[in-house]
């Protein structure tokens, strides 16, 4: 088959990463997790004192970090930071390092570059929008705020409550979707999927299914 790509974006806890693994391994194309790219940057920025709220020392910092992915992880600076991207210091201040221009200018550029030369799965809020705007089949997975928030709270009930895993997640889906550069919005062409009522594998056989059909 020819080379394409698929764009699955979405707010948070819609299913975005758990249905793109799986049909990475179905259809054998590479997964790019590209919210871990701009989760890493917060995390350097976080664990060295700088202050997001000044762009441009948020901008220099990202210059000067190597991002990386590697057999299924993601690198910064050489080491691995899987689970330290994913805590909830990271989850606060994520989308205010999300919405600095020139950050996103930088990441999608390098998300190019990797979707460039191989068939990829990527996921993220502006895939379809921007960074692969042209992509074969493009995804809009959605559910409701209390059923993403519960999916949330399943995952890990030791650290936060269910109220404040769904204000972090309101909170992050506000600037995300009111942002200058780059909104999370659906694309025109995009499919639209309610995964509110939907298991996994629904979600994964309604996308494999429309690949393999060849419907756009
Ligand atoms: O997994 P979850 O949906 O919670 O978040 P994520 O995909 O890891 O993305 C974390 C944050 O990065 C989002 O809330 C956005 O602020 C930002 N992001 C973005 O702006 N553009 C992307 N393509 C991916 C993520
Ligand atoms: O990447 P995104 O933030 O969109 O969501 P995710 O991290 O893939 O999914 C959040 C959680 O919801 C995971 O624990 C999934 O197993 C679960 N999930 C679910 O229960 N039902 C679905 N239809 C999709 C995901």
């Amino acid at each position: 088959m020819e080379k394409y790509s698929i764009a699955i974006d979405g707010p948070a806890g819609a299913g975005k990463s758990t249905i793109s693994k799986i049909v990475a391994q179905k259809l054998g194309l590479e997964y790019i997790d590209t919210g871990a790219m701009y989760r890493a940057v917060t995390l350097k920025a976080l664990s060295t004192g700088t202050d997001i709220s000044d762009s441009q020392s948020v901008v220099e910092l990202l210059k000067d970090t190597d991002i990386d992915f590697r057999e299924n992880h993601i690198y910064m600076d050489e080491r691995v930071v899987d689970e330290e991207i994913r805590s909830s210091e990271v989850n606060q201040n994520v989308s205010s390092v999300a919405k600095i221009g020139e950050i996103r200018e930088i990441l999608v550029s390098k998300q190019r570059e990797i979707a460039n030369s191989k068939s990829v799965i990527m996921d993220g809020r502006d895939i379809g929008t921007t960074v692969l705007s042209d992509a074969e089949y493009k995804f809009y997975l959605n559910a409701s705020v209390e059923e993403r928030a519960r999916r949330r709270y399943e995952e890990d009930k030791s650290s936060q409550s269910y109220e404040e895993i769904k204000r972090d997640i309101e909170k992050r889906d506000e600037i995300d979707m009111n942002r200058e550069i780059s909104p999370l919005v659906k694309a025109e062409d995009a499919v639209e999927v309610d995964t509110t009522d939907m298991d996994i594998e629904e979600v994964v056989d309604f996308i494999v299914g429309r690949v393999r059909g060849g419907k756009k």
